[in-house]
């Protein structure tokens, strides 16, 4: 596991979307065989957002040969709702890129169906061959999409009731009011994750450092759900100086040593 340390959350979307950019040229996707990217929404991506509609303007990066899945929906949320994450993501990205609407999969929250969506989204993943880049953040409570703590880490795509402690983090996009965060949502499982063939994980801010230091220093346990990156063959966490807070100085001097050599 590789672990970057920023000094703060604008280097960190910096080196993310630097990353991204990256990997979709190496790649040279065609039509035929496009870039599968799967995306987060939440606070912690929009820098990263706002760096690749520039690197795009800029003609540094083009999304034509680009697929996208994102990492979960919430339940009864229509995708013209503010807080709907089709509406976060189009308002936030796709909006300004030349994504092909055809290449975006978002999960729908409204369907009547939940097993058969989420069985039609992993086919979906598998058809185009699997994701070649997940990115995602972490909850406080060390949950990755919306696998929440004690989440099997053999999960699939499916639907999951929200822990009390993501609904209050969330409701901040709900007028601060716990009662209007939808309870359940449906989200990619943690063996949908793993199988990506890198994840990124991105950490800013304080109230993520009891979650890093879990997931970096702690054994594998299903309390903290980003502690399975610890078995990802090219997994990153990458972190600004407020998200590494609680873990030891050895640790941290080890990961900006490695870095610093790289
Ligand atoms: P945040 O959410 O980026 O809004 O902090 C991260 C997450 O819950 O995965």
């Amino acid at each position: 596991m590789r672990v970057i340390i920023k000094d703060n959350s604008v280097d960190c979307s910096t080196w993310v979307a630097g990353y991204i950019a990256y990997s979709i040229k190496k790649a040279k996707p065609t039509a035929k065989k496009p870039f599968v990217l799967g995306l987060p929404t939440g606070s912690t991506p929009l820098g990263v957002y706002k760096e690749l509609i520039k690197l795009y303007q800029n003609k540094k990066i083009s999304f034509e040969h680009v697929v996208t899945f994102n990492m979960d929906e919430y339940i009864g949320l229509s995708p013209d709702d503010k807080n709907s994450y089709h509406y976060f993501m189009h308002e936030n990205f796709f909006n300004y890129i030349n994504i092909s609407p055809k290449n975006i999969h978002i999960l729908n929250g409204l369907t009547k169906d939940y097993a058969k969506e989420c069985e039609d989204y992993e086919n979906a993943i598998k058809a185009y061959g699997g994701i070649d880049l997940m990115l995602g953040g972490i909850g406080s409570d060390g949950h990755i999409a919306f696998n929440e703590p004690f989440s099997s880490f053999t999960s699939r795509t499916r639907i999951k009731t929200l822990a009390p402690s993501t609904i209050k983090d969330n409701s901040r996009f709900f007028d601060n009011d716990i009662t209007k965060v939808p309870s359940q949502a449906l989200t990619i499982g943690i063996g949908t994750i793993m199988d990506a063939k890198e994840v990124i994980i991105m950490a800013t801010g304080e109230n993520k450092a009891e979650a890093i230091r879990s997931t970096i220093e702690e054994p594998i346990n299903h309390k903290c759900p980003a502690s399975i990156l610890q078995m990802h063959r090219y997994g990153i966490i990458i972190c600004d100086e407020e998200a590494v807070k609680k873990l030891s100085s050895p640790t941290i001097q080890y990961f900006k040593d490695i870095e610093n050599r790289i």
